[in-house]
């Protein structure tokens, strides 16, 4: 038994900001962040939220899938920026698409939360408890971000991507003779490494505290040390993954990678001794969007036709916690 992809959908908000727009806020260049990151312009939301821009990538995915909503079994959500507490996000999209009858819930695993909440339909799936999933990573980082700090604003976007995945109970056989599925996972964290890059939410305050500690809400990030951690441990990831499924690099058509730097994907694929172009890279229009970039490169480089059944694919994710991973399947 394996699970399979059978739609993909993203959204991301109307408003384009530019790297001149940025420079009227901070002291940088387009210059600057186009040779640093690879970045040209993001989506900033004015009013979209991490629920209906989840949902509005949902639909498209049920859409592409051929399902209706109450067809779903289980919503899982990976954001680390919902606009409540509670309810979850996942809650929030189940009633905003009409799943009455899905389990929801959301998932943090920062920027690789798409992939740990692909591995957990996976686990999900695998044992039958539920038959299929709609795994959506949903952000909106411009609430979370400091705009006067020119080290992590440049970065940072918005926008929602989402999966569908079913069970694959006979063997579905693609046309190059591989089995369309998922086939190999390999997840990490290393919690030890988490100050690296962080973001306060509520630091403890009650009623039998004298003075209450406040915390920094804004995210926080040594570049650096994440850059460091990022071409390290992704490409080793990578290869893990791939060592699990006895796989080598060549057998791989598409990595899609967590979009944090035009840079670090460069030097993964140096690493591996990949080719580049077998790197899908849409950061330059929308930035990091954590969790959603995943998801919304899958679905364009899906919808546009350039992955095709049999291609065979790694998703790796890494971000805050820290946390990494590679999943390897045959689309
Ligand atoms: O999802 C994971 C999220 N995070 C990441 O993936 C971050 C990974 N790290 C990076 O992508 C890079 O470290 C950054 C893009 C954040 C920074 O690039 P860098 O090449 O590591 O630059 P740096 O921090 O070493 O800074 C170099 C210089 C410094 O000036 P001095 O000290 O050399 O005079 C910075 O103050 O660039 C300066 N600088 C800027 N200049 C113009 C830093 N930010 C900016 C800016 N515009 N926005």
């Amino acid at each position: 038994m394996t699970i399979r992809i059978t739609g993909t959908g993203s959204a991301l908000p109307e408003k384009i900001v530019t790297n001149f727009d940025l420079q009227e806020l901070v002291e940088t260049s387009d210059e600057w962040i186009q040779k640093r990151t690879g970045i040209a312009e993001r989506r900033i939301s004015t009013g979209e939220t991490v629920s209906t821009l989840a949902a509005r990538a949902c639909e498209r995915a049920l859409e592409m899938a051929k399902k209706t909503a109450d067809e779903v079994d289980l919503i899982l959500v990976a954001t680390c920026s919902p606009e409540q507490l509670l309810p979850c996000c996942a809650c929030q999209v189940q009633d905003l698409i009409g799943a009455a009858r899905a389990a929801a819930f959301d998932l943090n695993a920062a920027c690789s939360g798409f992939l740990f909440a692909l591995n957990t339909a996976y686990a999900y799936l695998q044992t039958g408890i539920y038959r299929n999933a709609l795994i959506v990573g949903s952000e909106v980082l411009s609430k979370l971000v400091d705009w006067s700090d020119r080290g992590t604003c440049i970065l940072f976007g918005d926008g929602a991507g989402a999966a569908f995945v079913e069970a694959s109970v006979g063997e579905v056989l693609r046309g190059n003779g591989r089995k369309a599925g998922m086939e190999c996972l390999f997840q990490g964290s290393d919690g030890a490494k988490g100050a690296v890059l962080s973001c306060e939410e509520r630091p403890v305050a009650n009623a039998f505290l004298s003075t209450a500690k406040t915390g920094n809400p804004y995210i926080q990030m040594d570049g650096q040390e994440v850059y460091k951690f990022a071409t390290k441990q992704v490409p080793a990831c990578i290869q893990e993954a791939l060592d699990k499924a006895k796989l080598a690099v060549d057998d791989v058509d598409w990595f899609v990678l967590h979009q944090a730097n035009v840079r670090i994907i460069e030097s993964v694929a140096k690493r591996l001794r990949a080719d580049i172009a077998r790197f899908p890279m849409n950061i330059n229009r929308v930035g990091n969007m954590s969790s959603a970039t995943i998801p919304v490169l899958l679905d364009e480089w899906n919808r546009s036709g350039r992955i095709k059944e049999g291609d065979r694919l790694v998703l790796s994710g890494f971000g805050a916690g820290l946390t990494y991973g590679a999943s390897v399947l045959v689309w």
